[in-house]
């Protein structure tokens, strides 16, 4: 199959990026970092997430975050939501775009969300429905893909399964997470084929973490299957709080390099990308661990060397 002309890059740094840090980040940083992301030409920034703050409490300013953003025209900012009360606070604040996030692997469903994968769909049924009463976009999750931290290898058919009826829920879009990013490119292709023999192609995403550093492997293999929308984390942050061990997702810099190799447009700046990452990674306290990320921070004036 033929790469696609244009890819839709969605950013879910300051989501699933921030949200495994150990300490708080500042409210005002994010906003500053969710501001350069956009300015940075993304067409998505997910935001934040209305989940229990004894859950995750890396996310419980998300509702000061998306009133301190300068929304740009032509970014989305979506937000996760895991049930009715996540949803009531996201309408609160104007949100324009919802994601449900459900799960493949039975176990990781009640780690990650106390609840099964059925008692799951039965939560997020209400939440698609009032989204659609309001106008507002909803995306769903499917995690654990490629393997789960507690079940270890998950049937293609289970994500397929999960996939179809969140789009049969009203989901515009379905990203299918490897979230202890086990995957490799085989194994993401035939997964892609078999949960696109139930539904179409095109209302695929996929969300590749790198901890056995085969993300962008992984993420070519399924554009060579038609998927043109990927997730990715600005300077590889993040991992999940209920995968323990699963290291960053990729770093959206590395995907934009490769993407801009291929020729494939995304309207995304690699610049104003990367100096968000710097941004963020300066506020965290380390350095970016994308090498696209490094490859260009080396060639910054003060730290030329010669
Ligand atoms: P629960 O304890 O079963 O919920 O948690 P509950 O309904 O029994 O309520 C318990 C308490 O939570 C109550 O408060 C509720 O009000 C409160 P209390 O009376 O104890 O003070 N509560 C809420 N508070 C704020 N916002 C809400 C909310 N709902 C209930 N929406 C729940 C169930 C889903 C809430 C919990 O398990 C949770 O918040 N989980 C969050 C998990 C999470 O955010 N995980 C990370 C994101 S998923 C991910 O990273 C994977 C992904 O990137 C894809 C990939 O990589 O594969 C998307
Ligand atoms: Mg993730």
């Amino acid at each position: 199959m033929r790469l696609p002309a244009r890819v839709r890059m969605v950013e879910v740094g300051p989501r699933d990026g921030l949200q495994n840090e150990p300490a708080p980040v500042d409210t005002a940083a994010k906003i500053t970092f969710i501001d350069m992301l956009s300015a940075a030409g993304l067409p998505a920034v997910e935001a934040g997430s209305f989940v229990s703050p004894k859950w995750v409490p890396q996310m419980a300013d998300s509702d000061r975050v998306l009133a301190g953003i300068a929304r740009r025209p032509g970014t989305a900012y979506p937000v996760l939501v895991p049930n009715m009360k996540g949803f009531e606070a996201a309408l609160t604040a104007k949100v324009d775009e919802v994601a449900i996030f459900g799960a493949a692997s039975e176990s990781f469903s009640r780690r990650n969300i106390n609840c099964s994968i059925a008692e799951s769909l039965e939560r997020f049924a209400p939440v698609a429905e009032a989204a659609a009463r309001h106008g507002i976009r909803v995306r769903g999750y499917v995690s654990c893909v490629l393997g789960c931290p507690y079940e270890g290898d998950i049937a293609p058919e289970a994500v397929a399964d999960v996939s179809a009826r969140l789009l049969a829920m009203g989901c515009y879009e379905v990203s299918l997470g490897d979230t202890i990013g086990v995957g490799t490119p085989g194994r993401a292709q035939a997964m892609v084929d078999a949960v696109a023999a139930r539904v179409p192609r095109e209302k695929l995403a996929v969300h590749f973490h790198d901890t056995w550093g085969q993300a962008l492997a992984n993420i070519l293999a399924t554009l060579e299957r038609g998927i043109a929308t990927v997730d990715s984390s600005v300077a590889g942050l993040g991992g999940c709080p209920y995968a323990k061990g699963a290291s960053g997702n990729v770093a959206s810099e590395d995907v934009l390099y490769m993407l801009g190799g291929l020729g494939i447009a995304t309207g995304v700046d690699l610049d104003a990308l990367a100096a968000a990452g710097r941004y963020i990674c300066a506020a965290l306290g380390r350095r970016p661990t994308g090498r696209v990320a490094q490859a260009l921070a080396a060639k910054l004036p003060e730290n030329k060397q010669f």
